[in-house]
């Protein structure tokens, strides 16, 4: 009997993986574009890419997922286009409350929230509720949404500077865990591996201090084209490189 059970993906492959994978959920457009489709249809696939992925790397053992969804830079685009995305975000934040809590992911999203529509603001707030019941130990994916590196560390300076100013902080006690704890990613640890897809070799202002010492993967496959297979490959990448952290 045992012979014909699945055998668990975590047992398929056998390579220790990052505790931290992060993607920059790039080429959706060229996606759509190679088909003759609108741009929308590649953040369509893009999203479902996104959920086979995170489910991948839970099955695999990888704690954290963490991918770029809508930066800051992101509203420039045509109003249709940043219309669509919300739509995908509201359809996505209300399907992710149930299917991935089945599967054991807690689905969390991280930015600057403020300037988002109210009701997907309250179905981050609900997402964030289920993925509380799953506890602290859970596998977690996290989209960053009007998500910006250096605004992420402006609005962080500037929470520092108020206790200082209030006089609960001194300069001198400002340490780079100071600066970590006020980043959206405070409850997490850095990311070990970032992937970008998509043939663009560049940073693009995600995740710019938790990055210091992330090893970094590219590859020409589009986002919507990327399968698990990939994700393997990415991380055999990953597991082949010399990590010194500044030592010898
Ligand atoms: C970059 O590709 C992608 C984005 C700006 C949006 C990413 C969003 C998604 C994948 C969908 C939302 C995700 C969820 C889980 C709801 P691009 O549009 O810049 O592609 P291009 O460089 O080929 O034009």
């Amino acid at each position: 009997m045992g012979l014909f059970k699945r055998k668990p993906k975590a047992a398929a492959g056998n390579r220790p993986v990052p505790r931290h994978i992060a993607v920059i959920m790039d080429g959706n457009g060229r996606w759509a574009k190679k088909r003759g489709l609108p741009r929308q249809a590649g953040h369509k696939i893009g999203a479902e890419t996104f959920r086979t992925i995170a489910t991948y790397c839970k099955d695999i053992g990888v704690q954290y997922f963490t991918v770029y969804a809508f930066s800051t830079e992101n509203w420039k685009r045509p109003q249709e286009e940043v219309d669509a995305l919300m739509e995908l975000f509201r359809k996505y934040l209300r399907e992710a409350a149930e299917t991935m809590f089945q599967r054991g992911v807690a689905v969390r999203v991280l930015g600057d929230l403020s300037p988002l529509p109210r009701d997907i603001l309250e179905l981050i707030r609900e997402t964030g509720e289920i993925a509380d019941t799953l506890g602290p130990d859970a596998a977690t994916a996290s989209l960053c949404i009007n998500y910006g590196g250096r605004d992420e560390i402006k609005n962080a300076v500037r929470a520092i500077a108020e206790q200082v100013k209030g006089g609960a902080l001194a300069p001198e006690d400002i340490t780079e865990e100071t600066i970590g704890a006020h980043l959206y990613t405070a409850h997490m640890p850095d990311p070990d591996l970032i992937i970008r897809p998509s043939g663009e070799v560049r940073i693009s202002n995600f995740l710019l201090w938790q990055s210091a010492y992330a090893e970094y993967y590219f590859t020409d496959v589009l986002w919507p084209d990327f399968k698990t297979a990939d994700m393997d490959a990415a991380i055999d990448a990953y597991n082949s490189r010399n990590r010194r952290f500044g030592g010898v």
